[in-house]
């Protein structure tokens, strides 16, 4: 048996909002398969295309291609509300042609996560809060793996998702009131509309390890679009500053149940400078005039909870360890045009820990909050990239800045983002 395998594995360097939307929907036209394998509604992926700008919380950012097919992967946990107030927000605009597919193994965020995941942050007070969107991620994740979670095919059988809700929901009520001072949820409440959002996703639910292992064997062109990104994955990021799912590369094969060797290539999504929404360490944050500009320049808006994002300056240290976790074949470097005007462009290159020079990630939350960056300061350009087609009609400037990054990572920037829309992008030969 001959074939070639086209499988696409997108993943964000930084801490998310690296423009990773944007990404997909340009790769988009020459995509069959678009997946989602982790995290759920934290996300907010931006696509602007001829004006019109949807921001994909839940749903693959493939969702503005007719007739493709988009998979909710067994690795995330799904909000039913969210999924149906996205669906047919979408269906409404008329994109109703995409075919789309549920994993019956996706954990389902409950009413009691999202509540739990406010009490918690509350009870965490100041100083220990994450700074999470309150989405539930966390508490759903965690009932997934103390094994006491309800799963999508869960919903679609009322008899199963009674005998499930009712000691789950028994064991919920004991932590909101005795815990939280809460008042208890009745049963009713909760199973009425699970049951309910059980009959509106069933059209949806496939066994999408399957549908995903023939469109591979078939060498269709599969694209999975991670969420978060590197430096927020539960393992390998700045715990506990993190969300609580695997969001680099390894975590796409648990959460679609495809294998590492079935793997093309790694797309490293970059921002041209650093952002942070939430709490925990940012040692190129910037807090004078520049991190202003850059929030500004960027339009540094949370596109899930509206907060601003923290702004600093790229961190080649933090990206060399991004690098390596995810196996980066390729960077698609994203918002070029922020910097522009930005005088010169500041470059971490190594921290400064009392006197002692740190050149590879330590990955301690104790030791990034104490470190200096140390910058190197490259050449800016003022000239207006917005309608750049090619690399070479970037300033020159801008060029090397580019030039620098793939240098120093070792790894090649085969697309640079401009501008916001889908047709802002330099495609690198
Ligand atoms: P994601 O979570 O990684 O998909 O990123 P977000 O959508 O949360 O944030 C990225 C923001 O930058 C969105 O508002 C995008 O529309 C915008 N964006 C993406 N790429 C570019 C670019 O190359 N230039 C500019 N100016 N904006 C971009
Ligand atoms: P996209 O996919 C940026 C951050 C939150 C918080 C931490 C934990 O758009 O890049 P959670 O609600 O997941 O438990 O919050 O993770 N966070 C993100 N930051 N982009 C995201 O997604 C994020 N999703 C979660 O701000 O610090
Ligand atoms: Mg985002």
């Amino acid at each position: 048996m001959s074939f070639k395998k086209n499988v696409d594995l997108l993943v964000g360097a930084q801490w998310g909002d690296e423009g990773k939307g944007k990404v997909v929907d340009m790769l988009g036209s020459e995509v069959d398969v678009f997946v989602r394998f982790q995290g759920g509604a934290n996300a907010g992926h931006t696509v602007i295309s001829e004006g019109q700008k949807v921001v994909f919380h839940l749903l693959p950012s493939g969702m503005l291609y007719p007739g493709k097919l988009c998979v909710l992967g067994n690795g995330l946990v799904i909000d039913p509300e969210q999924f149906l107030a996205e669906t047919s927000e979408l269906f409404n605009k008329g994109q109703d042609k995409a075919r789309l597919a549920v994993s019956p193994h996706a954990h389902v965020v409950m009413p009691y996560h999202k509540m739990l995941d406010k009490l918690q942050e509350e009870a965490r007070g100041k100083g220990r809060k994450i700074g999470t969107t309150g989405r539930g991620i966390g508490p759903c994740y965690v009932d997934k793996y103390s094994r006491s979670g309800l799963r999508v095919e869960d919903l679609l059988n009322p008899d199963v998702l009674r005998e499930r809700l009712t000691y789950i929901l028994e064991e919920k009520n004991l932590i909101l009131t005795k815990l939280y001072n809460q008042k208890p949820l009745p049963f009713d409440e909760i199973y009425e509309p699970a049951k309910r959002w059980g009959e509106a996703i069933a059209p949806y639910v496939d066994d999408t390890r399957a549908l995903l292992r023939k469109a591979v064997d078939e060498g269709q062109h599969i694209l999975l679009e991670g969420a978060q990104a590197a430096l927020l994955d539960i393992d390998h990021g700045t715990y506990p500053y993190v969300t609580s799912s695997s969001t680099s590369a390894a975590g796409a094969f648990t959460g679609t149940g495809l294998a590492p060797s079935d793997l093309t290539r790694v797309i490293a999504v970059v921002k041209a400078y650093t952002t942070r929404v939430g709490e925990g360490p940012f040692p190129t944050e910037d807090f004078e005039e520049a991190g202003e500009t850059l929030r500004k320049n960027g339009g540094e808006y949370g596109a899930t909870t509206g907060r601003p994002r923290r702004c600093g300056w790229l961190d080649m240290v933090a990206l060399k360890y991004s690098m390596e976790l995810n196996g980066a074949s390729v960077i698609a470097l994203t918002k070029l045009d922020v910097l522009t005007g930005m005088g010169g462009i500041k470059v971490c290159t190594a921290y400064d820990l009392d006197g002692e020079r740190i050149t590879s990630w330590p990955n301690d939350t104790r030791t990034l909050d104490e470190l200096k960056p140390v910058y190197e300061v490259l050449p800016g350009w003022n000239e207006d990239i917005t309608n750049c087609k090619t690399f070479e009609e970037l300033p020159a400037n801008a060029q090397a800045y580019v030039k620098y990054i793939e240098q120093s990572l070792n790894v090649p920037v085969f697309l640079i983002g401009v501008g916001a829309d889908r047709t802002q992008t330099i495609v690198r030969g």
